[in-house]
């Protein structure tokens, strides 16, 4: 049969290897012996090596090759900086970046698009030139947001994907295992190096019976978090079953996967089914389709698969959902939601609806909340709350334009922002409740933690279907229950809304809108990426210099800090995303909020040399330039848990840190840290953090021999003239020491490539 399809309309060259899953899946059938879950198929499928892998669901570690990388424009930046300072002449999978998240809602599209382009012109430019100048694709402010753009173009069954950004799971709709990833996990895969992750558990949600009325796909994962609660999914992946899959749509399936990640998932997957093999071809993939159907054997469990665990949903039964406040896994079914809203004293009075986002704004979203409008409409009624659209992508925007879907929003006194994020990541200048009153929204977005969408700790954020946030807009109130409640029209008749309805494709193709894509030119070389010197958002990045081949000796301990220590603590975020692409400024974040032992005090260390107190980052500048020395954090247990934010090993790392010795490490952080050239160690004894002082020096003895398992001595000298020698563990494996010696993984890479 077919053996090249084409993986996307941009990827010439680069076609779907349906082959090496087959392939893969022999070998790891002969070793399990035991049939496999979907998610099994796709991950195993993807493995760098098979025969030796060990796989040991939620236990061990798997080395995979994803089919494509996407990252967001505020991820991006040091993706690709750190990309770049490797000096590969091109990314080693299909990559695309997506400008969504540095656009601020004001005032509606066009002016927030103008807006953003002007202020982010730096960054919009420096993204521009360097993925051309490396292959990349680039989507342009105003395509619209990643997980909607990916899902249109890039998805397809079986496939493996990564993404900077926690939503990437969208893609499971298509029936793609779509992991969201740290900057550092986007750069190892565009530079060839293989990707690491826990070998994921399975969880199975077994949907028998038909979704029907009010009840939407966006109420299935509702329900299911309330299940599962928002650690539950955590080291999972969630896989849908059943009869009842075939009823929901394949943008419908999409958003289950979205919201997937606010469990804790690391993915959610459905299998393939021609509500897929529809949504491919009313995207022009018809090719795809029929890939995917010869090997749809792949694109489903084997029989009598086994997962972890497994929920069981009804969809003829299941009840319209509304999670929150400020945790998405708070679910009460529409029926008793007026209570709650009574009982727990919830704002009764609704400020704002919010609909589209990356979790719900397909054609048959719009659809089916234009309905709802048009049946307002006819009874005379505007919106009685505000109500905010924001589309997904260019593509869905110009549909809804040539459709009439949008009229029908506006009319209703909807305000249509640009195609980004916007209010879903809190880029939304808020004006019609002042900051810190007490006030509710309601959104069909995935995410609702305080101050999540307007910054206001006051803001109760209710997240549900589209269908129910529009026509809780024409009620005004947060105890309307559209099912059941009626609404007074212009003409004092009261009326009930009808059963919302809406086609989930367009009936006429869809209008592709404005072009909004970059794809590289053919002749890169002459490309320069542009970085302003002067910028303070973005800097080129050196490489790090490759390790002296010595023991490190009389290091000063940075901090011994107390507690605690997330990569929060290590790299603040806030107001310091925006220098997210300039490390050096950046890393005057670098360890602000870390407690140190020595007063109790978080950012305020004695320098060693001087006796002077001074700030953690001014210090370790200190140690770097004046004394021209490395120098060592002690951390306490957990160290580096949080977010994979690799600007937290980055920074340390650029400041001249040598070594991060705690009583354990949270295993993300502490890869990123070895990626960085840095040494993570760990006390062999966990009380002998004790022993340590703050204004001790060190010796690591033990690095010029490091090998898998071995030992390294720490050798403290005190302050008295004593010392004292205190043995030290580590987890690089050979490959890792490469990275060590060479002074970063990227180096290393580097290196083996010339
Ligand atoms: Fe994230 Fe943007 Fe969606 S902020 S949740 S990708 S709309």
């Amino acid at each position: 049969g077919q053996t090249k399809v084409q993986m996307s309309a941009f990827d010439k060259g680069h076609s779907i290897n349906y082959q090496r899953i087959e392939d893969n899946l022999q070998v790891v059938r002969s070793r399990l012996n035991r049939p496999l879950t979907l998610s099994e198929k796709i991950v195993y499928g993807h493995l760098d090596n098979p025969h030796e892998a060990d796989i040991r669901p939620g236990a061990s570690y798997l080395k995979l090759r994803p089919d494509r990388v996407a990252c967001q424009d505020a991820t991006a930046q040091m993706a690709l900086l750190q990309f770049m300072s490797a000096g590969l002449p091109t990314v080693a999978v299909p990559t695309t970046v997506h400008c969504d998240h540095l656009i601020e809602a004001q005032v509606g599209g066009a002016k927030d698009l103008a807006r953003a382009n002007d202020i982010n012109k730096e960054v919009y430019d420096f993204l521009a030139t360097a993925t051309a100048k490396y292959g990349i694709g680039f989507w342009k402010p105003g395509s619209g947001i990643i997980h909607q753009i990916i899902l249109e173009n890039y998805a397809f069954p079986g496939g493996l994907m990564i993404g900077t950004d926690s939503h990437t799971p969208n893609a499971g709709g298509l029936g793609m295992v779509a992991v969201g990833v740290g900057g550092a996990d986007a750069v190892d895969v565009m530079a060839d190096i293989p990707w690491e992750l826990k070998c994921p558990k399975r969880i199975g949600v077994h949907l028998t019976g038909k979704i029907s009325g009010w009840t939407t796909p966006k109420d299935v994962i509702l329900k299911v978090a309330g299940i599962l609660t928002v650690k539950g999914g955590t080291g999972a992946i969630i896989e849908y079953f059943g009869e009842g899959v075939t009823s929901l749509s394949c943008t419908g399936m999409a958003t289950i996967c979205n919201m997937g990640a606010e469990i804790g998932a690391t993915t959610s997957v459905f299998p393939y089914n021609e509500r897929m093999g529809q949504y491919l071809d009313a995207t022009n993939r018809t090719p795809i389709r029929q890939y995917a159907e010869s090997f749809a054997h792949n694109l489903r469990p084997d029989q009598n698969a086994e997962y972890d665990q497994v929920i069981e949903i009804n969809l003829s039964e299941l009840e319209p959902h509304i999670n929150g406040p400020y945790t998405p896994d708070l679910a009460t079914p529409l029926s008793k939601f007026a209570q709650a809203v009574k009982d727990n004293n919830w704002p009764e009075k609704l400020s704002v609806g919010l609909i589209g986002s990356c979790t719900n704004s397909s054609y048959e979203d719009m659809s089916r909340a234009a309905s709802i409008a048009d049946e307002a409409a006819s009874h005379g009624l505007k919106a009685q709350s505000g109500f905010i659209v924001t589309p997904g992508s260019e593509q869905i925007r110009a549909t809804i334009e040539r459709d009439g879907q949008m009229q029908s929003l506006e009319k209703a006194g909807g305000v249509v922002l640009a195609n980004a994020c916007g209010p879903c990541i809190g880029q939304w200048d808020r004006k019609d409740v002042p900051k810190g009153t007490k006030n509710s929204i309601i959104t069909s977005y995935n995410r609702n933690f305080t101050g999540r969408n307007d910054a206001n700790p006051a803001t109760h954020a209710f997240v549900a279907s589209p269908d129910l946030v529009t026509a809780m807009v024409f009620g005004g109130s947060l105890t309307f229950n559209p099912m059941k409640d009626s609404l007074k029209g212009a003409d004092g008749q009261e009326f009930k809304f009808s059963d919302p309805s809406g086609k989930e494709l367009p009936p006429r193709g869809y209008d592709p809108g404005e072009n909004t894509y970059q794809a590289p030119p053919q002749d890169r070389a002459a490309v320069n990426v542009a970085v302003d010197p002067k910028s303070d958002r973005l800097q080129l990045l050196e490489p790090f210099k490759p390790w002296d081949g010595k023991d490190p000796q009389g290091l000063p301990v940075l901090i011994k800090a107390k507690g605690k220590c997330t990569t929060d603590h290590i790299s603040a975020g806030g107001p310091w995303l925006k220098y997210r692409g300039h490390l050096e400024n950046i890393s005057n974040n670098c360890l602000i909020g870390a407690i140190n032992e020595a007063n109790g005090e978080a950012n305020k260390v004695q320098n060693v040399f001087t006796g002077e107190w001074n700030t953690v980052p001014e210090t370790a500048k200190e140690y770097r330039d004046k004394h021209h020395t490395g120098w060592v954090v002690i951390g306490d247990e957990n160290y580096g848990e949080g977010s994979s934010r690799e600007h937290a090993a980055l920074e340390p790392r650029f400041l001249g840190g040598t070594a991060v010795i705690t009583r354990s490490f949270a295993r993300i952080h502490e890869t990123n840290l070895k990626k960085q050239g840095m040494l993570p160690l760990t006390f062999k004894d966990a009380k002998d953090y004790e022993k340590v002082r703050p204004d001790d020096k060190v010796d690591l003895i033990g690095v010029k021999d490091l090998k898998e398992g071995s030992e390294v001595t720490l050798r403290l000298h005190h302050k008295d003239g004593k010392s004292e020698d205190i043995p030290l563990q580590h987890t690089f494996n050979a490959g890792q020491i490469t990275w060590h010696r060479a002074g970063s993984a990227l180096n290393h890479m580097a290196k083996s490539k010339k």
